[in-house]
């Protein structure tokens, strides 16, 4: 079922992804995984020396067995707090170099040519609800308004159903990763078992990292999710664009992706930078496949995802010297703050457009709420951009120094 839903307004003007945990590489992009939610390396703090170190073996006969308990625990926890205080400073660490490296970056992209869908309401229908790896889930939405209408890299507002007796007032924003509208040949009302080819669907991924996202996943197949969308303002090809860079990092992967699925369907060559902590975990490769696209992995695992090493990575791709290695027409990039600066001085060494997408809390996704103000300097005097309803995807442009 679809219903209208004002927006109220035409603005004139139009994501990267969250934290890991304590890494030695390439500390930028971790930002990212905060997000995704992973648990601190304990071993990677040192803390297992420190328990070597204080310890050797327990002395049973001197302590008496309760108090051995009693010390083990403490143990636990004061390892346990450790971790937490880590890998907080290291999420403050990350959020600070994300905010820096947008700092002048990006601005709102000129109006489009081509108008935005008018948003829906919809209480879509769970056809798939599984897990996609160690860290994330999919969701496979029956929703055909939004599958037909939503452009790249837009996104929904979904409202999560209270669970165990935990009420999650404001709808959680989560980006479109795959639309698949239903076609007279493939209708949305054909029968057999629901996957996430099913005609008539999107298709979301999402880490489970705080309470949205933990009842978010409770719901079951069959259950009903309440949908508005899609919103914000995608990214767009320009004009005669032949070839395309996407960069996405972890499911900042998700913002990028409906980009790949419009480059298949127009013939645009492309290729995709696939960042995350450990090849377990990379997001798209089936999605890539399927769409013809270029994959290049970028992972902290084995230090491909280290910021200088996939810049001299990509200026050799594209180094111009056969056909097959001309650098790309534009890029796109979703995931972090730092990538979406290393875009931008590839685009700059290119000479072409690149866009960006961007994430900030929201509590409506509609410009109602003016709580998501994006990182653009503006005249004091006038409101500036908000990431919802002139974003998610901002131009990005190296600040002339
Ligand atoms: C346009 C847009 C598209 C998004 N697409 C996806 C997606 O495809 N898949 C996905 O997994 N997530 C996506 N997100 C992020 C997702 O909305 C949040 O992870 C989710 O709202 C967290 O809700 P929660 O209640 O589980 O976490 P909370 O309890 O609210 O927070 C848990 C932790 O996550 C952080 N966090 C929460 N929301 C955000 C946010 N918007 N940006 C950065 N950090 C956040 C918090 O600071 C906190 O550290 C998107 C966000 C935006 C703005
Ligand atoms: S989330 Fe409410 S204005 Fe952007």
């Amino acid at each position: 079922m679809s219903a209208d839903v004002s927006l109220g307004f035409e603005r004139n003007h139009p994501l990267v992804e969250p934290v890991e945990t304590p890494r030695d590489v390439s500390p930028g992009l971790d930002k990212l995984d905060q997000r995704d939610g992973g648990e601190p390396q304990v071993g990677s703090l040192g803390l297992d020396k420190l328990d070597q170190r204080g310890g050797g073996e327990p002395q049973v006969g001197s302590l008496g067995l309760d108090k051995l308990d009693q010390r083990k625990g403490l143990d636990q926890r004061k390892r346990a707090d450790a971790a937490r205080r880590a890998a907080a400073a290291q999420a403050r660490a990350f959020a600070e170099a994300d905010e820096r490296a947008l700092d002048g970056l990006v601005s709102v992209r000129p109006r489009s040519a081509v108008p935005r869908p008018q948003p829906v309401w919809d209480d879509a229908e769970v056809l798939v609800h599984e897990p996609v790896g160690e860290r994330y889930r999919r969701l496979v939405l029956a929703c055909d308004t939004i599958a037909r209408t939503a452009q790249a890299g837009q996104f929904l507002m979904i409202t999560v159903p209270p669970s165990g007796g935990d009420t999650i007032l404001l709808p959680r924003p989560m980006a479109i990763h795959r639309r698949r509208p239903a076609t007279p040949a493939r209708p949305a009302t054909a029968h057999g078992p629901a996957t996430a080819a099913t005609p008539g669907t999107v298709e979301l991924i999402y880490g489970t990292v705080g309470r949205g996202t933990r009842a978010l996943a409770a719901v079951p197949v069959g259950g009903n999710l309440q949908l508005t969308g899609p919103l914000g303002r995608g990214f767009e090809f320009p004009a005669a664009t032949r070839t395309a860079l996407l960069i996405g990092r972890g499911v900042g992967v998700c913002g990028v992706m409906g980009a790949a699925e419009d480059a298949a369907a127009a013939g645009i060559r492309t290729t995709m930078v696939l960042s995350g902590r450990n090849p377990q975990q990379l997001l798209g490769r089936t999605d890539c496949a399927e769409l013809g696209v270029t994959v290049l992995e970028a992972t902290d695992h084995d230090g491909s995802s280290d910021l200088a090493a996939l810049k001299t990575r990509l200026l050799t791709e594209f180094d111009g010297t056969t056909p097959g290695r001309t650098p790309p027409d534009v890029v796109m990039v979703c995931g972090a703050g730092v990538l979406a600066r290393l875009a931008a001085e590839l685009g700059a060494d290119w000479g072409v457009t690149v866009q960006a997408s961007l994430e900030a809390h929201m509590a409506c996704g509609l410009g109602y709420c003016h709580g998501c103000a994006a990182p653009v300097s503006t005249d004091p005097s006038v409101e500036g951009p908000l990431v919802c309803a002139d974003g998610p995807v901002f131009d990005a442009v190296l600040p002339v120094v």
